[in-house]
């Protein structure tokens, strides 16, 4: 194996594309502290048996997707794949339930799965994912989709949809479940060999199938929508007449189920049709029963994350985010020997002011050291040469302006907040 090879399914991310990022979290930060979201930093690996019991024993992410594997104390640990199980364990372990519900949340970071990478599509992708626990209010549904929005929409990103169904609860769910037995069951064998093992195991799951030849079968599968109890139809129709007043356009897709088995009622995905077959750039949904299964009280709760890499591919699309690309305020150009010497004292100094200051290390010429500077678009360039060492001054050349002027060193302080206000 090359040295030098990163693993499949696995992105660097330099230096020019790095401040996109930063620039993205920034965004994303706003919109939060806007609607009083608090951030939270969960480890980035679990107990297996969290996912496990959490996201679903039959559901593909626990089946074929984690990165397990037990750790030199002989425990079970999982790279986290999702934001929401941990979450709701640390509200647990924490008691976080013990001060005002609900309890809002978010986070920024980094999930693991092992699926065939494609454009898109990583095995180490990033997440940012909002939980709201301690609540059923439908507005709080429509808030989890809201936010994202705002996030797309703070970034520039134009031309997503919102798609919504309603999964009812494990009552409406059960009857739902008998029917979609009813129905596939007459077509078992031309079904896909995952649709054969989902319809014994996970029904709903069956609904998800991206193969031709199930689509066709499923063409007239009955919607859940006709088997909702009238708790969970009376929720859905609260979280449409939301989104309607707040003005959001949606679309009710009936076949929408999601991977997880965790999730009650209101599921939707935002999707961006010119990523091709990655086209959701976020999902989420309410999970009424989530901290009931992680060994807490009943507690309702809802969330949304959105892939970053994902949604940064979507904005590359429209001509992409606009980040400040930052420069440096000093190049400090030395003749080497003692003038070097001084160079590393005012830099010393001027960094200690706050100021972004670079130097030459490379022994290289001044022209070629004029030519760093530019290459850097150092906002100034300090010429340190013999003759200025002898008069304790600096030559300072604005590089915008190319207006050039000598400096006393022991001024070097005020020219520094001269410099930083630049
Ligand atoms: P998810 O649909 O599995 O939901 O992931 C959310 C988003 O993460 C996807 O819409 C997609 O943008 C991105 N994503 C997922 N897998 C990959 C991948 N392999 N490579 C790149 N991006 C990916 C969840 O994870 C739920 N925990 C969401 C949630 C929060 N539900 C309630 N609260």
């Amino acid at each position: 194996m090359a040295l030098t090879t990163r693993p499949r399914g696995t992105n660097d991310i330099l230096p020019g594309k790095i401040e996109l990022w930063l620039e993205l979290e920034k965004r994303i930060r706003q919109v939060c502290h806007t609607y009083g979201y608090h951030e939270i930093r969960t480890p980035m690996f679990e107990h297996t048996e969290l996912f496990e019991r959490g996201i679903g024993d039959t559901t593909d992410i626990v089946e074929k997707e984690m990165y397990t594997f037990t750790d030199r104390g002989n425990r079970s640990i999982t790279l986290r794949p999702e934001g929401t199980a941990p979450v709701v364990r640390a509200f647990l372990e924490n008691k976080l339930y013990s001060g005002q519900l609900p309890v809002k949340l978010f986070y920024f970071g980094p999930m693991f799965r092992y699926e065939r990478p494609q454009a898109g599509r990583y095995r180490q992708f990033t997440q940012f994912g909002l939980e709201v626990i301690g609540s059923s209010d439908p507005l709080l549904d429509v808030e989890t989709i809201v936010l994202p929005i705002e996030v797309y929409k703070a970034c520039g990103l134009t031309g997503f949809e919102v798609q919504l169904n309603s999964i009812g609860c494990p009552k409406c769910r059960k009857a739902y479940r008998d029917e979609l037995i009813k129905y596939f069951t007459p077509h078992v064998d031309d079904l896909c060999r995952s649709c054969q093992s989902r319809l014994e195991r996970n029904p709903l799951r069956l609904l998800d199938c991206k193969v031709e030849s199930c689509q066709e079968i499923m063409k007239d599968v009955p919607h859940i929508a006709d088997y909702l109890c009238p708790e969970c139809a009376g929720h859905f129709d609260e979280v449409q007449d939301y989104l309607r007043a707040l003005e959001i356009p949606y679309v009710v897709n009936p076949k929408l189920v999601r991977g997880f088995d965790y999730y009650t009622r209101t599921v939707f995905e935002v999707t961006f049709s010119e990523l091709g077959s990655q086209n959701a750039i976020g999902a989420g949904g309410r999970y009424d029963g989530l901290v009931e299964e992680c060994g807490g009280e009943s507690t309702p709760a809802v969330g949304f994350a959105v892939g970053v890499e994902r949604l940064l591919l979507a904005l590359e699309t429209q001509g992409g985010l606009e980040a400040v690309h930052a420069r440096p305020q000093v190049f400090i150009v030395h003749f080497g020997g003692a003038t070097k010497r001084k160079a590393a004292q005012i830099a010393y100094e001027l960094r200690n002011e706050g100021l972004w200051v670079e130097l030459d290390h490379m022994d290289r010429s001044i022209r070629a050291q004029m030519k760093a500077a530019n290459r850097l678009q150092a906002q100034y360039v300090f010429v340190l040469g013999e003759e200025e060492l002898v008069k304790n001054q600096v030559t300072v050349r604005n590089m915008d302006s190319g207006v050039e002027k000598q400096y006393d060193l022991k001024d070097l302080l005020n020219l520094a907040d001269t410099l930083g206000r630049a």
